[in-house]
């Protein structure tokens, strides 16, 4: 067992922000979604977080270990913890903060679906597991209820909506109606999937925007900080080229 002091950041609406710092004993084995709860379940159980599936699928739990974006159910204790300062724990940025932990997202997945992102994707060829799969296994039932849109062979996003590269990104620090990182990755994303015209130029109106990818700084720290590879910055940058060349062959009438 360890013995670990952890500083956590608290704020209830009408109180003073202020940090509480707590000492818990916990195994070595443990990750900081650990630390956490173990917090919350034996020292004060009015401290607000959120998490769901404990292994990075969610995105729910996102936070700033350290002053850095993490998903704490994937950050062992031992790699963040010198052995001596408190591991200090913070809500992301760039989000209001509701208590404690705990910030508003909704408007982040109002921005999220804005930009076309959508739950699941087309289905790909070499993916092994389908619902299918699970229920000749017997893990699920033969017949599996599902919503009306979902085909029994899509799967989710690579994105899990975490909102860690919002919080990463200092454009969102100075802009806050920028799509941000995730949505602009969402938006390159479904312009991959249409040849639509009309749909294409929405996307590619929504990119060229007051708010899209010409705000961004190209610091690369959303890329750097997404828990899921991703990459939102080469998605804007590959967004930016589209655009210019779409430009250049207007001004010039080039065929490029
Ligand atoms: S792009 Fe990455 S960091 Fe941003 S919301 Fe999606 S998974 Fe999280
Ligand atoms: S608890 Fe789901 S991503 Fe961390």
């Amino acid at each position: 067992m360890l013995t670990v002091p952890v500083e956590i950041f608290r704020f209830k609406p009408g109180q003073a922000q202020r940090y509480d710092t707590f000492t818990v004993e916990i195994a070595e084995t443990a990750h900081v979604i650990d630390v956490i709860d173990t917090v919350w379940a034996k020292h004060d159980p009015t401290l607000t977080f959120r998490r769901a599936c404990h292994h990075s699928s969610c995105g729910s739990c996102a936070v700033r270990i350290n002053g850095a974006e993490k998903l704490p159910c994937i950050v062992r204790l031992t790699d963040v913890w010198n052995g001596r300062n408190p591991i200090r724990i913070e809500p992301l940025r760039n989000f209001p903060v509701v208590s404690d932990l705990l910030v508003e997202v909704g408007d982040f997945f109002e921005r999220m679906s804005a930009a076309s992102m959508t739950i699941t994707c087309e289905a790909e060829g070499f993916l092994p597991l389908t619902v299918d799969t699970f229920a000749v296994a017997g893990v699920l039932p033969k017949t599996v209820e599902l919503p009306d849109n979902l085909s029994r062979f899509n799967r989710f996003e690579q994105c899990i909506e975490c909102g860690i590269c919002m919080s990463a990104c200092p454009t969102m620090a100075t802009d806050n109606k920028f799509i941000g990182p995730a949505g602009l990755a969402a938006i390159y994303q479904a312009r991959h999937k249409t040849d639509d015209p009309t749909r294409v130029k929405h996307l590619l109106g929504l990119a060229d925007g007051e708010h899209g990818v010409w705000r961004c700084h190209s610091a690369f720290e959303c890329t750097e900080a997404c828990p899921q590879a991703v990459d939102p910055a080469s998605k804007i940058m590959a967004l930016r080229r589209e655009l210019a060349l779409r430009r250049l062959r207007k001004m010039f009438g080039l065929r490029i």
